[in-house]
Protein backbone atom coordinates (compact mmCIF):
# COMPACT_ATOMS: atom_id res chain seq x y z
CA UNK A 1 0.00 0.00 0.00
CA UNK A 2 1.08 3.43 -0.22
CA UNK A 3 3.74 5.08 2.20
CA UNK A 4 1.28 8.19 2.90
CA UNK A 5 -1.68 5.65 3.57
CA UNK A 6 -3.22 4.04 6.63
CA UNK A 7 -5.75 1.97 7.60
CA UNK A 8 -7.73 2.04 10.95
CA UNK A 9 -10.37 0.12 12.17
CA UNK A 10 -13.20 1.18 14.26
CA UNK A 11 -13.78 -2.31 15.85
CA UNK A 12 -10.97 -3.59 17.96
CA UNK A 13 -11.24 -7.32 16.91
CA UNK A 14 -11.94 -6.76 13.24
CA UNK A 15 -10.86 -10.43 11.08
CA UNK A 16 -11.80 -8.23 7.79
CA UNK A 17 -9.75 -5.38 8.81
CA UNK A 18 -6.65 -7.61 9.67
CA UNK A 19 -7.05 -9.61 6.20
CA UNK A 20 -7.66 -6.81 4.39
CA UNK A 21 -4.44 -5.14 5.94
CA UNK A 22 -2.36 -8.11 5.05
CA UNK A 23 -3.60 -8.09 1.54
CA UNK A 24 -2.04 -4.56 1.06
CA UNK A 25 0.77 -5.55 2.94
CA UNK A 26 0.46 -3.19 5.80
CA UNK A 27 -1.09 -3.65 9.50
CA UNK A 28 -4.37 -2.18 11.30
CA UNK A 29 -4.06 0.31 13.35
CA UNK A 30 -6.62 0.23 16.24
CA UNK A 31 -9.03 3.14 17.44
CA UNK A 32 -9.89 3.14 21.44
CA UNK A 33 -13.40 4.02 22.02
CA UNK A 34 -14.10 5.14 25.66
CA UNK A 35 -17.39 4.83 27.39
CA UNK A 36 -17.50 7.50 30.39
CA UNK A 37 -20.02 6.65 33.15
CA UNK A 38 -22.51 8.30 31.65
CA UNK A 39 -22.63 6.85 28.46
CA UNK A 40 -20.68 9.54 26.41
CA UNK A 41 -17.63 8.35 24.12
CA UNK A 42 -13.75 9.32 23.60
CA UNK A 43 -11.81 8.02 20.67
CA UNK A 44 -7.69 7.52 21.00
CA UNK A 45 -5.68 6.97 18.00
CA UNK A 46 -1.81 6.29 18.05
CA UNK A 47 -1.12 9.41 16.59
CA UNK A 48 2.14 8.57 15.21
CA UNK A 49 -0.45 6.09 12.78
CA UNK A 50 -1.95 8.89 10.75
CA UNK A 51 -0.76 9.59 7.29
CA UNK A 52 -2.01 12.14 4.46
CA UNK A 53 -4.59 9.04 3.70
CA UNK A 54 -6.46 7.38 6.47
CA UNK A 55 -8.91 4.49 5.69
CA UNK A 56 -11.17 3.59 8.29
CA UNK A 57 -13.12 0.04 8.11
CA UNK A 58 -15.77 -0.35 10.07
CA UNK A 59 -18.97 -2.50 9.63
CA UNK A 60 -21.89 -0.44 10.20
CA UNK A 61 -24.72 -3.36 11.87
CA UNK A 62 -24.84 -1.86 14.77
CA UNK A 63 -25.18 2.09 13.46
CA UNK A 64 -26.10 3.84 16.22
CA UNK A 65 -23.60 2.99 18.89
CA UNK A 66 -21.08 3.30 15.80
CA UNK A 67 -22.06 6.76 14.55
CA UNK A 68 -20.97 8.92 16.64
CA UNK A 69 -17.61 7.42 17.28
CA UNK A 70 -16.93 7.21 13.71
CA UNK A 71 -17.19 11.43 13.18
CA UNK A 72 -15.23 11.63 16.54
CA UNK A 73 -12.47 9.53 15.09
CA UNK A 74 -12.79 11.50 11.69
CA UNK A 75 -12.50 14.97 13.61
CA UNK A 76 -9.25 13.35 15.55
CA UNK A 77 -7.81 11.95 12.26
CA UNK A 78 -8.15 15.32 10.58
CA UNK A 79 -6.58 17.33 13.67
CA UNK A 80 -3.61 15.02 13.42
CA UNK A 81 -2.90 15.78 9.80
CA UNK A 82 -5.09 13.33 7.33
CA UNK A 83 -6.09 15.35 4.40
CA UNK A 84 -8.48 12.37 2.89
CA UNK A 85 -10.39 9.86 4.95
CA UNK A 86 -11.91 7.14 3.41
CA UNK A 87 -14.61 5.40 5.07
CA UNK A 88 -15.16 1.61 4.32
CA UNK A 89 -18.08 0.30 5.45
CA UNK A 90 -18.53 -3.51 4.26
CA UNK A 91 -21.96 -3.12 5.44
CA UNK A 92 -23.92 0.24 4.84
CA UNK A 93 -26.57 0.84 7.24
CA UNK A 94 -30.04 3.10 6.78
CA UNK A 95 -30.49 2.13 3.26
CA UNK A 96 -33.83 0.92 3.68
CA UNK A 97 -35.68 3.83 4.97
CA UNK A 98 -35.41 4.87 1.78
CA UNK A 99 -39.01 6.67 1.41
CA UNK A 100 -41.61 8.04 4.03
CA UNK A 101 -43.47 4.57 4.45
CA UNK A 102 -45.59 6.66 6.88
CA UNK A 103 -46.48 10.31 7.85
CA UNK A 104 -44.69 11.75 10.00
CA UNK A 105 -41.24 9.34 9.33
CA UNK A 106 -38.13 10.59 8.67
CA UNK A 107 -36.10 9.37 5.43
CA UNK A 108 -32.97 8.10 7.37
CA UNK A 109 -31.37 6.68 4.36
CA UNK A 110 -30.72 10.36 3.13
CA UNK A 111 -30.07 11.72 6.45
CA UNK A 112 -27.60 9.64 7.36
CA UNK A 113 -25.83 9.88 3.53
CA UNK A 114 -25.53 13.13 4.92
CA UNK A 115 -23.63 12.60 7.82
CA UNK A 116 -21.94 10.24 6.58
CA UNK A 117 -20.94 12.53 3.04
CA UNK A 118 -20.24 15.61 5.41
CA UNK A 119 -17.18 13.83 7.88
CA UNK A 120 -15.68 11.45 5.28
CA UNK A 121 -13.85 12.16 1.81
CA UNK A 122 -14.85 8.77 -0.10
CA UNK A 123 -16.67 5.47 0.52
CA UNK A 124 -16.25 2.04 -0.13
CA UNK A 125 -19.43 -0.55 0.48
CA UNK A 126 -20.35 -4.13 -0.32
CA UNK A 127 -23.61 -4.03 -2.09
CA UNK A 128 -25.72 -1.72 -0.19
CA UNK A 129 -29.28 -1.92 -0.26
CA UNK A 130 -30.64 -0.15 -3.58
CA UNK A 131 -34.18 -0.18 -3.96
CA UNK A 132 -36.17 3.28 -5.10
CA UNK A 133 -32.39 5.09 -3.99
CA UNK A 134 -31.35 4.08 -7.62
CA UNK A 135 -27.67 4.87 -6.94
CA UNK A 136 -25.61 6.02 -3.91
CA UNK A 137 -24.76 9.30 -5.56
CA UNK A 138 -28.25 10.17 -5.41
CA UNK A 139 -27.53 10.72 -1.85
CA UNK A 140 -24.53 10.81 -0.92
CA UNK A 141 -22.24 13.63 -2.48
CA UNK A 142 -18.75 11.94 -1.66
CA UNK A 143 -17.13 9.92 -4.76
CA UNK A 144 -18.46 6.17 -3.82
CA UNK A 145 -17.38 3.05 -4.98
CA UNK A 146 -19.89 -0.16 -4.52
CA UNK A 147 -18.29 -4.18 -4.78
CA UNK A 148 -20.56 -6.80 -6.04
CA UNK A 149 -20.30 -9.80 -3.61
CA UNK A 150 -22.31 -11.69 -6.21
CA UNK A 151 -18.83 -13.29 -8.38
CA UNK A 152 -17.45 -14.52 -5.45
CA UNK A 153 -20.85 -15.91 -4.22
CA UNK A 154 -21.47 -17.84 -7.83
CA UNK A 155 -18.48 -19.26 -7.09
CA UNK A 156 -18.97 -20.30 -3.35
CA UNK A 157 -22.46 -21.89 -5.00
CA UNK A 158 -20.34 -23.07 -8.06
CA UNK A 159 -18.14 -25.15 -5.54
CA UNK A 160 -20.29 -26.57 -2.90
CA UNK A 161 -23.80 -26.91 -4.15
CA UNK A 162 -25.15 -29.54 -6.57
CA UNK A 163 -28.01 -28.40 -9.26
CA UNK A 164 -29.15 -25.46 -7.26
CA UNK A 165 -32.04 -23.26 -7.89
CA UNK A 166 -31.91 -19.56 -6.84
CA UNK A 167 -35.16 -18.08 -4.98
CA UNK A 168 -35.00 -14.59 -4.05
CA UNK A 169 -37.64 -14.30 -1.81
CA UNK A 170 -38.78 -10.16 -3.07
CA UNK A 171 -38.46 -7.83 -6.13
CA UNK A 172 -35.47 -6.11 -4.57
CA UNK A 173 -33.18 -9.52 -4.70
CA UNK A 174 -34.02 -9.88 -8.00
CA UNK A 175 -30.80 -8.19 -8.79
CA UNK A 176 -28.40 -9.97 -6.83
CA UNK A 177 -30.38 -13.41 -7.73
CA UNK A 178 -30.46 -12.43 -11.36
CA UNK A 179 -26.95 -11.77 -11.52
CA UNK A 180 -26.02 -14.78 -9.59
CA UNK A 181 -28.09 -17.15 -11.90
CA UNK A 182 -26.19 -15.51 -15.01
CA UNK A 183 -23.03 -16.50 -14.05
CA UNK A 184 -23.28 -19.98 -12.80
CA UNK A 185 -25.94 -20.54 -15.57
CA UNK A 186 -28.38 -22.50 -12.98
CA UNK A 187 -32.24 -21.72 -13.21
CA UNK A 188 -33.82 -18.68 -10.79
CA UNK A 189 -37.02 -17.39 -9.74
CA UNK A 190 -38.06 -14.20 -7.82
CA UNK A 191 -41.00 -14.11 -5.14
CA UNK A 192 -43.17 -11.37 -4.17
CA UNK A 193 -42.90 -10.08 -0.54
CA UNK A 194 -45.90 -7.88 1.65
CA UNK A 195 -44.45 -6.66 4.64
CA UNK A 196 -46.99 -5.76 6.77
CA UNK A 197 -44.07 -5.14 10.10
CA UNK A 198 -40.79 -5.50 11.34
CA UNK A 199 -41.40 -9.20 12.20
CA UNK A 200 -44.77 -9.57 10.15
CA UNK A 201 -44.54 -10.82 6.27
CA UNK A 202 -46.21 -12.45 3.63
CA UNK A 203 -44.27 -14.19 0.64
CA UNK A 204 -45.93 -15.16 -2.80
CA UNK A 205 -46.46 -19.07 -2.94
CA UNK A 206 -43.16 -20.46 -5.14
CA UNK A 207 -44.15 -22.71 -8.56
CA UNK A 208 -41.52 -25.47 -7.32
CA UNK A 209 -42.97 -28.74 -9.08
CA UNK A 210 -40.53 -29.01 -11.78
CA UNK A 211 -37.66 -27.62 -9.85
CA UNK A 212 -38.24 -30.30 -6.91
CA UNK A 213 -34.63 -32.47 -7.48
CA UNK A 214 -32.77 -29.51 -7.11
CA UNK A 215 -31.43 -27.87 -3.97
CA UNK A 216 -33.36 -24.31 -3.49
CA UNK A 217 -30.67 -21.72 -2.24
CA UNK A 218 -32.67 -18.73 -0.85
CA UNK A 219 -30.43 -15.60 -1.56
CA UNK A 220 -31.19 -12.26 0.17
CA UNK A 221 -29.10 -8.91 0.50
CA UNK A 222 -29.58 -8.64 4.33
CA UNK A 223 -31.04 -11.34 6.79
CA UNK A 224 -31.95 -8.83 9.98
CA UNK A 225 -35.26 -11.05 11.84
CA UNK A 226 -35.17 -13.83 9.49
CA UNK A 227 -38.86 -13.71 8.45
CA UNK A 228 -38.47 -13.25 4.97
CA UNK A 229 -36.85 -16.41 4.68
CA UNK A 230 -38.63 -18.02 7.28
CA UNK A 231 -41.79 -17.52 5.24
CA UNK A 232 -39.88 -18.59 1.97
CA UNK A 233 -38.40 -22.30 3.49
CA UNK A 234 -42.13 -22.74 4.75
CA UNK A 235 -43.86 -22.68 1.17
CA UNK A 236 -41.10 -24.81 0.40
CA UNK A 237 -41.61 -27.06 2.81
CA UNK A 238 -45.19 -27.76 1.74
CA UNK A 239 -44.22 -27.51 -2.08
CA UNK A 240 -42.16 -30.85 -1.10
CA UNK A 241 -38.80 -29.43 -1.40
CA UNK A 242 -35.59 -30.11 -0.11
CA UNK A 243 -34.24 -28.20 3.03
CA UNK A 244 -32.85 -24.78 1.26
CA UNK A 245 -29.55 -23.27 1.98
CA UNK A 246 -29.82 -19.49 2.83
CA UNK A 247 -27.29 -17.44 1.52
CA UNK A 248 -27.21 -13.59 2.74
CA UNK A 249 -24.61 -10.91 1.61
CA UNK A 250 -25.17 -9.41 5.27
CA UNK A 251 -26.15 -11.14 7.79
CA UNK A 252 -27.40 -8.80 10.66
CA UNK A 253 -29.35 -11.90 12.55
CA UNK A 254 -31.44 -9.74 15.03
CA UNK A 255 -31.85 -11.49 18.03
CA UNK A 256 -32.63 -15.08 17.69
CA UNK A 257 -32.29 -14.92 13.85
CA UNK A 258 -30.04 -17.41 13.54
CA UNK A 259 -31.57 -20.08 15.70
CA UNK A 260 -35.22 -19.57 13.99
CA UNK A 261 -34.03 -20.18 10.97
CA UNK A 262 -32.60 -23.52 11.60
CA UNK A 263 -35.35 -24.06 13.00
CA UNK A 264 -37.59 -23.18 10.86
CA UNK A 265 -36.00 -25.96 8.67
CA UNK A 266 -32.75 -24.09 6.62
CA UNK A 267 -30.36 -26.67 5.61
CA UNK A 268 -27.36 -24.33 6.25
CA UNK A 269 -26.78 -20.39 6.78
CA UNK A 270 -24.46 -19.01 5.36
CA UNK A 271 -22.88 -14.99 4.93
CA UNK A 272 -20.11 -13.24 3.67
CA UNK A 273 -17.74 -11.54 5.81
CA UNK A 274 -19.06 -8.31 5.98
CA UNK A 275 -20.69 -8.34 9.16
CA UNK A 276 -18.48 -10.79 11.79
CA UNK A 277 -20.40 -13.91 12.28
CA UNK A 278 -20.53 -17.66 12.69
CA UNK A 279 -22.02 -17.91 9.17
CA UNK A 280 -19.10 -15.89 7.57
CA UNK A 281 -18.00 -18.74 4.79
CA UNK A 282 -17.79 -16.10 1.85
CA UNK A 283 -14.73 -13.85 2.17
CA UNK A 284 -14.65 -10.76 0.21
CA UNK A 285 -11.37 -9.11 1.64
CA UNK A 286 -10.27 -9.69 -2.07
CA UNK A 287 -12.65 -7.55 -3.94
CA UNK A 288 -12.47 -4.87 -0.97
CA UNK A 289 -8.43 -4.42 -1.27
CA UNK A 290 -8.67 -3.82 -4.50
CA UNK A 291 -10.82 -1.14 -4.34
CA UNK A 292 -9.39 0.41 -1.69
CA UNK A 293 -5.80 -0.13 -4.09
CA UNK A 294 -8.32 1.87 -6.39
CA UNK A 295 -9.12 4.70 -4.39
CA UNK A 296 -5.80 5.15 -3.62
C1 LIG B 1 -35.30 -5.86 2.36
O1 LIG B 1 -36.13 -5.87 1.49
C2 LIG B 1 -34.11 -6.76 2.32
O2 LIG B 1 -33.76 -7.08 1.00
C3 LIG B 1 -34.33 -8.06 3.10
O3 LIG B 1 -35.29 -8.85 2.41
C4 LIG B 1 -34.81 -7.78 4.47
O4 LIG B 1 -34.03 -6.81 5.10
C5 LIG B 1 -34.81 -9.06 5.29
O5 LIG B 1 -35.31 -8.76 6.55
P1 LIG B 1 -35.81 -9.87 7.53
O6 LIG B 1 -34.70 -10.88 7.68
O7 LIG B 1 -36.07 -9.10 8.79
O8 LIG B 1 -37.06 -10.46 6.96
Amino acid sequence: MSPNAAIFSLHEKSDLAESLAQKLATTVSVVKIHRFPDNESCVRIVPGDVKQTCIVIASLNNPDPAGLPLVFLSETLREYGAERVILVAPYLAYMRQDQRFREGEGITARYFARLVSSYFDALITVDPHLHRIHNLQEVYSIPTQVIHAAPVVADWIRINVNQPLLIGPDIESAQWVRALAGQINVPFMVLEKVRHGDRDVDVSVPEVQKWLHHVPVLFDDIISTGRTMIETIGHLKRAGMAAPLCIGIHGLFAGQAYHDLIGAGAANVVTTNTIKHATNRIDLAAPIASAIREVL
